[in-house]
């Protein structure tokens, strides 16, 4: 299986994902998408709204502002408690998240690190929002898009008039001022979440986090990642947060080279089930339950976030279960799932096999010679009109000979590409070239959008 460096090359050599600031010597834990990267990342987030929201009929979706009010992270806990514990090294002044930190790893003033006792160091973004800098004007860029979505129940719920049980969908930026930002997009201090909250009755919560936990895993399958590289983990009573009733994380294999294989793993999404905590922290008159059982009682929310019960005409405070993923996560495992190298007649080529949902570009046509005004023609004719009428990302390609050209569609992984050549000017027939089989077939120019429309599926 590919390892992180040879993806991290393809996305530079491709233009997937860059180095955030590169220009400027980069700003470590970010990284910027590329015409390639913005496609696929897009496609991985389209995938999923399609899933939870359109193709489901309990979901309703949400985008909520980054910058929040510092009363909702004071009340969701994560001013008191969202914080990493922090060790520095008192020779070479290096810093480390103390849960992170090789012990055996050589300080670059010699000999081992000398670490400071862990302290905790809280990951918001803090910035002030208005023209003056000053403790009031204290803003938050969001830690997660959760809260976002737990503070507007009230106005969900009365403007869909929705019934238990319904969820909110949401896809948005997070900002972590993480410590130790590594392996390439997995751990970054700005990325994306594409977060559920189901509001379900007490007492449903448990069938409810199951069935979350089959369908988000089978989503990842059915969009090509291989069921060996991806395992269900069931957080240990004594590794669940203090609010979780149950967590189960969904593990990839985003380490392969490592020795020990349940290290290779790591997380790509946490499915939680998080009773009536959030509600309860933001409802008007509630109160934030912190781990040590200190409570900290809502004296600013201005809504209560029950729910009318009609079968026993009560106000209740719904259970939560969170389906929470990452798209920069995901979209790195579908890269890393998807990446062959092999050997073909004519030498080595790379292959993407992405579900073509996934593929940032869905055909190239691709004239065999480029100088040829009929064939030129026709081939810009057909990319236009599949583009048209399809919908699907569809592109031209002339830069180079038809075996180069087939092998750089085959490194992004374009699922099929159209060879205009000179016999099409007497049949009106194109090759169509199969990424995965590399398999060739003459299809008739009229027919070659219902040809490419069975074997696309429903992708756009
Ligand atoms: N609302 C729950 C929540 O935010 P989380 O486990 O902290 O839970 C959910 O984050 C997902 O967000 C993770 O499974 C991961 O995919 C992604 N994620 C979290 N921190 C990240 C980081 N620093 N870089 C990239 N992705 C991250």
């Amino acid at each position: 299986m590919v390892d992180l460096d040879k993806i991290i090359s393809l996305c530079k050599r491709r233009g997937f994902i860059f180095q955030g600031s590169d220009q400027y010597g980069g700003l470590q834990g970010t990284w910027d998408y590329g015409p390639l990267g913005v496609e696929l990342k897009n496609n991985v987030k389209k995938a999923w709204w399609r899933r939870v929201v359109y193709e489901r009929d309990d979901m309703e979706g949400l985008d909520c502002a980054i910058l929040m009010n510092r009363l909702v992270l004071k009340y969701s806990g994560h001013e008191e408690t969202f914080s990493d514990p922090m060790v520095d090294c008192r020779k070479c002044k290096k810093r480390f998240r103390a849960d992170q930190v090789d012990h055996n790893e050589k300080c670059a003033e010699g000999d081992k690190h000398d670490l400071t006792e862990p302290r905790p160091f809280n990951l918001m973004f803090k910035t002030t929002v208005g023209p003056v800098a000053e403790e009031n004007n204290i803003a938050y860029l969001r830690p997660e898009t959760a809260q976002g979505i737990f503070i507007n129940f009230k106005n969900v719920l009365d403007s869909t008039n929705r019934k238990l049980p319904f969820g909110i969908a949401q896809i948005g930026k997070s900002y972590r001022n993480e410590i130790t930002p590594r392996n390439f997009i997995f751990r970054v201090r700005e990325f994306e979440q594409m977060e559920i909250e189901f509001f379900v009755k007490p007492g449903t919560d448990d069938e409810w986090h199951s069935k979350w936990v089959e369908d988000r895993f089978n989503w990842y399958v059915e969009l090509g990642i291989k069921p060996e590289n991806l395992r269900k983990y069931e957080q240990k009573p004594e590794e669940l947060a203090h609010y979780a009733k149950a967590t189960v994380d969904l593990l990839y294999r985003f380490f392969p080279e490592r020795e020990d294989e349940n290290k290779q793993f790591d997380e790509v999404e946490g499915i939680a089930n998080r009773t009536d905590f959030d509600l309860t922290c933001h409802t008007k008159g509630g109160k934030l339950v912190l781990a040590d059982g200190r409570e900290i009682p809502n004296a600013h929310a201005v809504n209560k976030l029950t729910y009318f019960d009609h079968e026993t005409n009560q106000h209740i405070l719904p259970y939560v279960v969170e389906p929470s993923a990452g798209v920069d996560r995901a979209t790195l495992a579908f890269l890393m799932d998807s990446y062959f190298e092999e050997t073909v007649n004519d030498g080595q080529r790379i292959v993407l096999r992405l579900h073509p949902e996934l593929a940032p570009i869905k055909v190239a046509v691709l004239p065999l010679k480029k100088n040829h005004d009929g064939i030129r023609n026709t081939a810009m004719q057909i990319k236009n009109t599949l583009m048209k009428k399809s919908g699907w990302r569809t592109v031209y390609d002339d830069t180079a000979g038809i075996g180069k050209l087939y092998r750089r569609q085959d490194e992004i992984g374009t699922p099929f590409c159209v060879t205009v050549d000179f016999d099409t000017l007497e049949d009106q027939s194109v090759t169509v070239r199969d990424r995965d089989t590399m398999a060739q077939e003459r299809v008739k120019i009229d027919a070659l959008q219902d040809y490419l429309a069975k074997k696309l599926g429903n992708c756009r």
